[in-house]
Order: C-alpha cells, then sequence, then structure tokens
C-alpha cells in the first residue's frame, strides 16, 4: 500500500485567540507544525506527506522541514475538510491517506503503527484513533440536566483517521453535494455508508484548541517522546 499523510494546516485558530495561527506557536523550541511533520514523516510506514496551507501562509516555508523529501504542500480552503479534499486530489491513485490534523503534535509513533496495521481494511472499510469518554454525561436543556447519556458506547474521535482515499474524496464530495457538515474523515464515510473501525489510541493525544492546551500538549510531547 502507498501510504500519504494528509495534514490540514490551514487553520486560523480563532478559539486560540494568538496572533498567529496556533499550528506556528513554538513547543519545547519548536513550532507545532514541526513536531506533528516530523512524528509523520519519520514513520518508516509513511511514504509521503501532504500539508494544506492556508493561501496567505507566509511562515510554512521558513520551516526547515518544509524542504523535507516526503513532504509537499497544497492550498487549504475556508473549511477543514475543504482542505483534506485538496490534498486528496493531489494524492496518486489508490494511495491511502492517514489524515491527521496539524494541532495534533502529541500523536504516538506506535498508534500510528497500530492505525495502519488495522486487520481486514478494504476501500470501504477504514480505521481511526479514538478514545472512550470517561466523564459522565449531561444532556443540558436552558441551563438544567435533562438527562444522563450513557456513556459506555461512547468515543472522543483522535486523528490520525486512515482511509482508501479515492473512495474518501468521493464521501466527501458526496456529503459536500448533499449539504451535510461533516468535522472529521470518518462522518464523511459514515454517511456515505461505509465501515470504520475504532482503534483505542493514547489520550494524551490532544487537538491544542484552547490556551490552556498549550502546557498539556508541552507535557505530552515530552511524555511521548519515542
Ligand atoms: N484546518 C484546515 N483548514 C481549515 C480549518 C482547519 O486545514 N479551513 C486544520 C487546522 O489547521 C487544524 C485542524 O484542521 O490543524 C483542526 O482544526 P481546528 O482545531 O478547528 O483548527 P482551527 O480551525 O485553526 O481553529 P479554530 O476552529 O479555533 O479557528
Ligand atoms: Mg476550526
Amino acid at each position: 500500500r502507498h501510504i500519504v499523510a494528509v495534514v490540514p494546516a490551514a487553520g486560523i485558530g480563532t478559539r486560540m485567540q494568538s496572533d498567529i495561527p496556533k499550528q506556528y506557536l513554538t513547543l519545547h523550541g519548536k513550532t507545532i507544525l514541526e513536531h506533528t511533520l516530523e512524528r509523520l514523516s519519520s514513520h518508516s510506514l509513511v511514504d509521503s506527506v501532504v500539508v494544506a496551507i492556508h493561501p496567505d501562509d507566509r511562515l510554512f516555508f521558513n520551516l526547515p522541514i518544509s524542504r523535507h523529501v516526503k513532504i509537499s504542500t497544497v492550498t487549504g480552503g475556508s473549511e477543514r475538510s475543504e482542505s483534506v479534499s485538496n490534498a486528496l486530489q493531489a494524492l496518486p491513485h489508490d494511495s491511502w491517506a492517514l489524515v491527521h490534523d496539524a494541532a495534533r503534535p502529541c500523536v504516538c509513533q506506535k498508534d500510528i503503527t497500530r492505525l495502519i496495521d488495522t486487520e481486514d481494511l478494504s476501500p470501504t472499510i477504514g480505521a481511526i484513533l479514538a478514545s472512550p469518554v470517561s466523564d459522565t454525561l449531561k444532556r443540558g436543556s436552558d441551563g438544567y440536566v435533562s438527562d444522563t447519556v450513557d456513556r459506555s458506547q461512547l468515543w472522543r474521535a483522535l486523528t490520525p483517521q486512515f482511509f482508501h482515499a479515492h473512495t474518501l474524496l468521493n464521501a466527501y464530495r458526496q456529503a459536500h453535494l448533499n449539504h451535510l457538515t461533516v468535522t472529521d474523515e470518518a462522518s464523511a464515510m459514515e454517511l456515505a455508508g461505509h465501515k470504520v473501525k475504532l482503534i483505542n489510541g493514547h489520550a494524551g493525544n490532544i487537538k491544542i484548541t484552547h490556551p490552556d492546551d498549550l502546557s498539556l500538549a508541552a507535557f505530552y510531547l515530552q511524555q511521548e517522546s519515542d
């Protein structure tokens, strides 16, 4: 299998409220995007990496890793799904896409390997890293609890998410034509009627979203250097 890591990195990080997009903030002396790209590009099962960057991005090509032999770029879109679709269109026929958020630098290589090695994958069966929900979950209504949600079947969807690239691109096109909002690859595949396996991943693989997430990510980055 030809495996391409697809990295949506074209967001502007509204919730982080920093001067520059969050993927360019520095942790342990390197930008978040560099940490992410290092973990993907150094993985022996990843053949190449396609990064979606914002059309106005002036920072990416200053990073030494932008000249890595495995790494190339495409222009991102106004939604994450568009950024991913733009990258998928650039992939060789019959490749497999390992889609991973730029904002998740703490992913560990062991989890990437377990995801890629998932049994019984096919063009219509993909897999995602996910983590079981541990909090008790409440449904709220007008500031009051209306009921408690059974969490025994609930998972937090993480990335990478691993799918046959062409099937995934078609699933995204179908969702787009039907005006359906999809926030991850699995949602598009589910809507297209395909199967998605859940692979238990390390809960430290957080998506850096709010300012508080930075110190947590700095901690996990150190812990998981593998
Ligand atoms: N992303 C992207 N293209 C977009 C929007 C998001 O490539 N149009 C990327 C982000 O760069 C990030 C990942 O998708 O790596 C997950 O998105 P999110 O955490 O929501 O990042 P932002 O959209 O940048 O943040 P916010 O939603 O707070 O603005
Ligand atoms: Mg966003």
